[in-house]
């Protein structure tokens, strides 16, 4: 699908921006392991090693003028003509723009006058260094002598004080340079405490560098108008305090049809073990100048550039799909599952959004993201289900947040969230049920207030469950805390005060108000942890949790039915949330997914009316509202949600990531068309005005504002959405079927009657299945037979596979 600013290249899997004035800046990731850069489609953005907040290298400005300022600028200087490839900061009129975001890495090309520079930016596997491979090319017919400035700005490391705390930093800053080398060394506070520093180096020869900002732009300049490259001469200034900044200058003489390759390298380098200095005050660089020098052997540059794209080749092909609906599949086979593994990597921490210093690791969004990354990289995912267990209280408390440098909670927006624990048992069990390992069960996580406990990953499992049993109110539904999955519904907090945090606000303890909500995700986790023990063979404790779904169930059907739809809460009062007697707020959208998710309303016909329900009163062309009516005044009672203008996030926009819960709830009621239906209303790829739409049409946004919002359509907060992992889950595993189970895959598909077929391939414990799904009768779902290897096999689930790495399954549905 193209439009106005670009196209998808699905072969090379990568997003094509062809004008530079996209809607918003668009945003691309680089780093697989420990440093990642946030790359716009103008190179903007920023590096951090691990923590955006505490180990970032270069500075970003949020929200600025305009919005993406500072990012890797490459000034070139043409006779009196400067402009940059990625075309700001000068915005220089190009004659050729073309950004290219791929999975790990972005290329910027850009042209003007007879010259074209391509700046290809990735993080090479293994390596704590970002390269900027850089080719200059003269395309005219004249000689050129061209003179290019590179720049970043260095960020002092931690995020929050560097952004605030002027009268300690603008004094600080250090540099060390070596010329000879084209290195430039940023070494704030490495005298003291700090065991690392920030390289910034070129691989070619360079002909004059720049370090002090105010040098290098002018203290009156903006980046646009920097005043070195636009006089035309490096000034070779060393900053001592203010603020650091590295510049190369490099001078280039092209004839016709030349070209000349290099690279920019900025690392992240821990000196370990070596001794610290290499003479007073001269910190030791054995490691930079070792890195730096690897990137100067020939080919070294282009073998860590193929060597991402085999990571990415390999990790994309264990999940590839070909369905007749064009979006679902590149979102599946490509973009759905980078941004699964962005959210692995980053959690919600840093986007055009988040700025990287505000929240932690959230343990509830981490464990759903572990569901669209867990067949990605099951390892990574296993030590991640640990860790987010060992930030668990022994009442089962968790911690909301937790930092990812130290992997200790924090309780920064507070706690008692009492929907958090719940999440635990969803991961747990979608990681046995991927990966068979049932000794992670085992794992003696203990708790994070009783150290050396050792009580195991089931144990948590256990104390999840008996949390929500013992936190139950007048209905025998959960209570709510101080709030759900949904944060901004806040019944407990009754918040007059402007400069008090929602989330935090008021006191649960004697709180009386429940969440159907998760009563619906208790009754999915009591059925999730049912059969994980029947898989371990323990059918008395299976038994048991089938009792808890049975006796919520009840509280549910009895307590929760508001006669076309399930009411979302019982408020502090007692009175009904999301109910027809309501004035506004009277259908939510989270307790129809999850009631029908758990299991209610099945036999009774209540769980195809709450669908119809969100179908008549939510769906929208762009997608499911959260709430109708939305709120127009501020209630006390209810919180944050009535905080927001109608339309907008969790007050009656489209939060996508529920709706995900409502395909799949179509799926388990085999409604194919209203499934489909349902997701593609929310796919980036789909979406026809982009100008309304604004956000990167190849990664799902938290939030489309709703019908009773100003724009309706427009998105926002796009990639660090739990909108990715369930996405993933509601087509991979509801729409097409293809679900890991204990004992192997289960084939159980609901498509449109219209699809002839698909196809899937899966990588699961080791073995590559060929999944071809042929639908000769036109129907949504039911499998009519299974062949395995051209063998006839029962029912709909794939027997394990032994030792064979590739397997084709036939499957006919009927
Ligand atoms: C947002 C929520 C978010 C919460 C996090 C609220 O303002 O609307 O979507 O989960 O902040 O603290
Ligand atoms: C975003 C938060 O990250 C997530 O934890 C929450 O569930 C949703 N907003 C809904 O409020």
């Amino acid at each position: 699908m193209e439009n106005t600013y670009g196209n998808f290249d699905d072969a090379a899997r990568e997003y094509v921006i062809t004008r530079p004035d996209t809607p918003l800046p668009w945003l691309n990731y680089l780093g697989q392991d420990d440093l990642f850069g946030l790359c716009t489609n103008t190179a903007g953005g920023y590096t951090f090693w691990r923590d955006a907040r505490l180990r970032r290298l270069t500075r970003y400005r949020y929200n600025d003028v305009p919005y993406d300022s500072v990012g890797r600028y490459l000034y070139v200087r043409d006779g009196d003509t400067v402009w940059n490839p990625g075309w700001k900061p000068t915005k220089a009129p190009l004659d050729r723009y073309e950004c290219r975001h791929g999975l790990g890495y972005t290329r910027i090309l850009g042209g003007r006058n007879g010259v074209e520079v391509e700046l290809l930016f990735f993080v090479p596997p293994g390596e704590d260094a970002e390269v900027w491979r850089t080719t200059v090319r003269n395309v005219g017919a004249e000689a050129k002598d061209l003179r290019l400035h590179s720049y970043v700005e260095f960020c002092f490391y931690e995020a929050l004080n560097d952004m605030t705390n002027f009268q300690r930093t603008y004094s600080i800053g250090e540099v060390e340079v070596e010329p000879e080398d084209g290195a430039i060394y940023h070494t704030t506070e490495y005298r003291e405490r700090r065991g690392h520093y920030t390289l910034f180096g070129c691989t070619r020869e360079i002909s004059g560098f720049d370090t002090s900002r105010d040098a290098f732009v002018g203290v009156h300049n903006g980046l646009h108008e920097a005043a070195v490259p636009f006089a035309g001469a490096a000034t070779g200034s060393v900053a001592h305090g203010w603020n650091p900044v590295g510049s190369h200058q490099l001078d280039l003489r092209l004839e016709p049809g030349a070209e000349e390759t290099f690279a920019f390298v900025l690392a992240y380098v821990e000196e370990g073990d070596a001794p610290k200095f290499e003479r007073p005050g001269v910190a030791a660089k054995e490691r930079g100048r070792a890195l730096l020098a690897r990137y100067r052997e020939r080919g070294a540059v282009d073998e860590a550039l193929t060597a991402v794209r085999t990571f990415w080749d390999g990790l994309l092909s264990g999940f590839q799909a070909d369905c007749p609906d064009p979006h679902a599949t590149r979102m599946l086979n490509t973009w759905n599952q980078a941004q699964c593994l962005a959210t692995f990597n980053l959690s919600r921490s840093a986007s055009f959004y988040e700025t990287g210093i505000g929240r932690g690791m959230g343990f509830r969004d981490s464990n759903q993201d572990l569901l669209g990354f867990v067949h990605l990289i099951p390892d990574r995912a296993r030590q991640r289900l640990l860790d987010l267990a060992g930030t668990q209280l022994a009442d089962g408390t968790c911690f909301h947040q937790y930092q990812p440098l130290t992997k200790q909670g924090n309780a920064a927006v507070g706690g008692d969230f009492y929907d958090d624990h719940l999440w635990l048992v969803l991961s747990t069990c979608a990681y046995v049920k991927e990966t068979g390992d049932v000794s992670v069960l085992d794992e003696p996580v203990g708790y994070a207030d009783t150290p050396g406990s050792g009580e195991s990953l089931l144990h948590h499992l256990e104390t999840s469950i008996a949390y929500t049993l013992r936190h139950r109110g007048p209905h025998g539904l959960p209570l709510i805390g101080h709030a759900d999955w949904n944060d901004c519904l806040n019944l407990n907090c009754f918040s007059t005060e402007p400069d008090e945090s929602f989330q935090t606000a008021g006191d649960v303890a004697g709180s009386r108000a429940e969440s159907v909500m998760i009563a619906g995700l208790y009754l999915y986790a009591c059925r999730e942890a049912a059969a994980l023990y029947r898989h371990l063979g323990r059918e008395d404790d299976a038994a048991r949790l089938d009792g808890h779904h049975a006796e919520m169930l009840a509280a549910v059907e009895a307590h929760a039915w508001d006669g076309d739809w399930y009411v979302r809460a019982y408020d502090a009062a007692g009175e009904p949330v999301g109910s027809h007697v309501c004035d506004e707020g009277k259908i939510f959208v989270e307790s129809q997914g999850w009631c029908v998710l758990g299991g209610a309303g099945r036999d009774n016909g209540r769980a195809r009316r709450a669908l119809e329900s969100v179908h008549e009163y939510l769906f929208t062309e762009h997608g499911i509202v959260l709430v109708q009516p939305a709120y127009t005044r501020y209630h006390a009672e209810l919180g944050e949600i009535t905080s927001y203008p109608p339309g907008v996030k969790e007050n009656a926009g489209v939060f996508c990531h529920s709706n995900t819960w409502i395909t799949l709830a179509w799926c388990a009621l085999g409604e194919g068309e209203r499934a489909l239906e349902t997701y593609l209303a929310i796919c980036p790829s789909a979406q026809e005005d982009v100008d309304t739409y604004r956000a990167e049409p190849y990664v799902y946004a938290q939030m489309i504002a709703g019908p009773d919002a100003t724009v309706p359509g427009e998105a926002k907060n796009s990639w660090l959405t739990g909108t990715a992992a369930w996405t993933f889950v509601s087509l991979a595993q509801g729409i097409l079927g293809v679900k890991p189970g204990y004992d192997g895959l289960e084939i159980d598909p609901c498509i449109p009657r219209d699809w002839p077929g698909f196809r899937v391939t899966r990588r699961f414990r080791g073995t590559v299945y060929e999944i071809a799904v042929s639908n000769p009768d036109g129907v949504s779902g039911g499998v009519r037979s299974l062949s395995v290897d051209g063998l006839p096999v029962d029912g709909n689930r794939i027997p394990l596979a032994t030792g064979a790495d590739t397997v084709s399954v036939d499957v006919v549905l009927g």
